[in-house]
Formats: C-alpha cells, sequence, structure tokens
C-alpha cells in the first residue's frame, strides 16, 4: 500500500474513532470495561450459533465489555451450569438462546435476585419474570415465509392441487419453533382445509412433526418414516422444514430414496438460517429456499441493548406487545429475516459480506461454518 494511502486510511479511522469516541458534550464517554456479560448460545452443532456467538464476542468486546461466551452442546442442564457460573463469576449482564425455553427459570430467578439483567436472545425464555429484554427475529414471519413459497411454487392461489406436502418441524421445547410453524400454519391452512394441501401422514401439529434438537440425523429419520407411508407410486410435492439443519436431513433422505433422479423431482423444500451447506443445495437446486436471519445486526443490536442499560439510557424496543412469555410480556427489539434462493443469494449473501465467494465456491463442512 503506497503511504498516501496509508495516511489517508489512518486519518479515516482516527476520525471516525472521534465521532464515536471524543467530542462534543452530549457524547457519553464509554468505560464498559468493568462490566462482564455471559453469553450463554445453544450448541455449536448448529451451524448458526457459531456465528452468534463470534458476532456477540466481537461486538461487546468493540464496545470494550469482558465478555464469556459458552456452548451447552444442546444440553439444558449443562447451559443452567453455564449459566450458573457466568453469575458467580460476576457477569452482570446475561444474553441467553436457551436449549430448552422453559428449562433454566431457576437459574434465572438466582440472576434476578443478584440484579443481573437478562436479555433472551432469539428465543425467548419462558414462563419466567426474570427476563427483561428479547432481540430476535420475527419467527412468525419467517414461517410466512416458508409456507408462502409452497403456495407460489405449487400455484395453490391459482386453484392448482391437490398435492402432498409434509412437516418437519422443530422441536417442542424451542419456543421459536411453536411461534415459526403457527406462521407456517396460517398461511396453509385454508389449502390444507379444501383438500388442494394432503398432509398424508395426518402429522399436522408442531408436536406431531417435531424433529428433536433440530438435529439433521433426526430429521432424516423423520423423513424416512413418511416417506414409508407413501411408498414408491406416490411423490410428495412439499416438505415444510422448518430450519437449514433439518432440511439437510430431509434432503438426505428424499434422495436415498431415489427423488432427484430423472422423473423423480425433489419436492419443495424450504429452510431457514442460510447455513453454508444449505447456501450450496439452493444452488444446485436441491433446496428451494432458506430465510437469512442476519446475526451480525442482532448481535450488534444486542451490543447497542446492553450499553444502554448498563450506562442507564432507555433501551431501543420496537415491541412491547407481541411477547409474552407465560408471566410477562418481554419488551423487545425485533428484526425481519430475509426471503434467500437460487437467484438472490448472491445480492443478500455476497453482496452483503456475510459469505465470501470463497465460501460459496468451496465445500462447506457440515459439522462447523465458522470462517
Ligand atoms: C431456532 C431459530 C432458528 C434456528 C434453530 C436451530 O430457535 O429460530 O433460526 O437457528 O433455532 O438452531
Amino acid at each position: 500500500m503506497r503511504i498516501g494511502k496509508i495516511f489517508f486510511y489512518a486519518a479515516l479511522c482516527a476520525a471516525t474513532l472521534c465521532l464515536t469516541g471524543c467530542g462534543g458534550t452530549d457524547v457519553v464517554p464509554r468505560d464498559n470495561s468493568g462490566t462482564k456479560v455471559g453469553v450463554a448460545m445453544p450448541s455449536q452443532q448448529l451451524l448458526r450459533w457459531n456465528r452468534d456467538g463470534a458476532y456477540l464476542e466481537s461486538e461487546l468486546r468493540a464496545k470494550e465489555f469482558a465478555v464469556d461466551v459458552a456452548f451447552a452442546g444442546g444440553d439444558a442442564v449443562k447451559q443452567a451450569g453455564q449459566i450458573e457460573e457466568m453469575i458467580a463469576e460476576g457477569c452482570k449482564v446475561l444474553v441467553v438462546s436457551a436449549v430448552d425455553s422453559k428449562a433454566l427459570a431457576p437459574v434465572l430467578e438466582r440472576a434476578k435476585r443478584e440484579g443481573v439483567t437478562v436479555i433472551a436472545y432469539d428465543r425467548l425464555l419462558m414462563g419466567t419474570d426474570a427476563v427483561d429484554y428479547y432481540a430476535t427475529f420475527d419467527s412468525y414471519s419467517v414461517g410466512m415465509l416458508q409456507a408462502q413459497t409452497i403456495v407460489d411454487r405449487l400455484g395453490l392461489a391459482e386453484g392448482k392441487g391437490p398435492f402432498y406436502l409434509e412437516f418437519a418441524a422443530g422441536p417442542t421445547e424451542d419456543s421459536n419453533a411453536k411461534v415459526l410453524f403457527a406462521g407456517a400454519m396460517d398461511v396453509l391452512r385454508p389449502y390444507i382445509e379444501q383438500g388442494k394441501l394432503v398432509v398424508r401422514s395426518g402429522e399436522r401439529t408442531q408436536e406431531e412433526a417435531a424433529v428433536p434438537g433440530w438435529a439433521t440425523l433426526m430429521a432424516e429419520e423423520r423423513m424416512k418414516g413418511l416417506l414409508a407411508q407413501y411408498g414408491e407410486g406416490t411423490k410428495i410435492d412439499a416438505v415444510l422444514a422448518a430450519n437449514d439443519s433439518i432440511a439437510l436431513g430431509v434432503l438426505d433422505a428424499l434422495k436415498e430414496a431415489g427423488y432427484g433422479t430423472a422423473g423423480r423431482p425433489l419436492p419443495i423444500l424450504t429452510g431457514q438460517d442460510a447455513d453454508l451447506p444449505n447456501v450450496h443445495a439452493l444452488i444446485a437446486g436441491e433446496q428451494t429456499m432458506s430465510v437469512f436471519k442476519d446475526t451480525r445486526r442482532l448481535a450488534l443490536e444486542t451490543a447497542k441493548l446492553i450499553e444502554a442499560i448498563v450506562g442507564s439510557h432507555a433501551p431501543e424496543i420496537n415491541d412491547t406487545q407481541n411477547f409474552m412469555n407465560g408471566k410477562k410480556v418481554v419488551p423487545a427489539h425485533v428484526l425481519k429475516g430475509t426471503f434467500v434462493d437460487a437467484s438472490n443469494y448472491k445480492s443478500v449473501l455476497v453482496d452483503s459480506g456475510y459469505y465470501s465467494t470463497v465460501d460459496i465456491d468451496g465445500t462447506a463442512s457440515r459439522a462447523l461454518g465458522v470462517k
């Protein structure tokens, strides 16, 4: 890099830092370094949470908070222990995405007693008043986007049908799975009632269609069982998979049963999270759509919430009505997910810098999707 350029970038950085950190009388000087934030994420096996954890850590460190990040490996008991430890270590704020939305009530009570602020992150914490804020994507509209894709691709609004549809929903212990399913069902119900969509298995509730732990292998098992009921002669036209890890398992079972070969096209298949292996599946024409939840934005909004709380300012809340957790209506900052498919993944995922072209061209590991 030429000296002139270096000077230019240095000057730009100095100016930017000055804008955010020093100067005018109304700028509050930051001193968050004494405040420790505990970040409790549900699992590293589900790709997106690796990114959520990393982005939260970097946004919080950028605001000079001390940060402790823990992943619970999909184990609700382990997660309660991790949170317990965070409280004991003096965390003043907890950011929690629960393995089991109802299982943390006792440990959160302790947090409340000790004056710790609790932020539910993407998954609402249920059955406790020991939760102060909720930072999330709107799961109801994610479910609607998934279902609307099925309606559009099958031409249901134009009266086409009947078609066969099956569900692979999220697990019952995740509060989001229920909300997602409700959003999808509100779009699909009229067509099911008219007989234009036929759920041959009869499994039409979230409980019946739940895939434990959002796990790919469990989803594959479920889909295999469903396919056995369809036999050779009847083709499934659409599968509403609640997220991308589930979509991968569904896809494995479908391919094993001969879908995706000549004369036997793959059904419409939904997802959520825009995980890298699924972006490859979109490009290959094996998955129809996903919903991109820009976790960079959620991490940033969460860090801003925390900064406001610690600085005793009013946090930026945009929903004070919709998130009743059984004990209280939790004030929330809600973001929208973005529909993504083979036609727009470049502008949504690459131009926004979420994935690089190298990510897109390479072979993504199903185990860990962090760069
Ligand atoms: C849900 C979340 C989804 C997905 C899933 C699996 O709570 O809404 O975006 O990530 O967990 O981790």
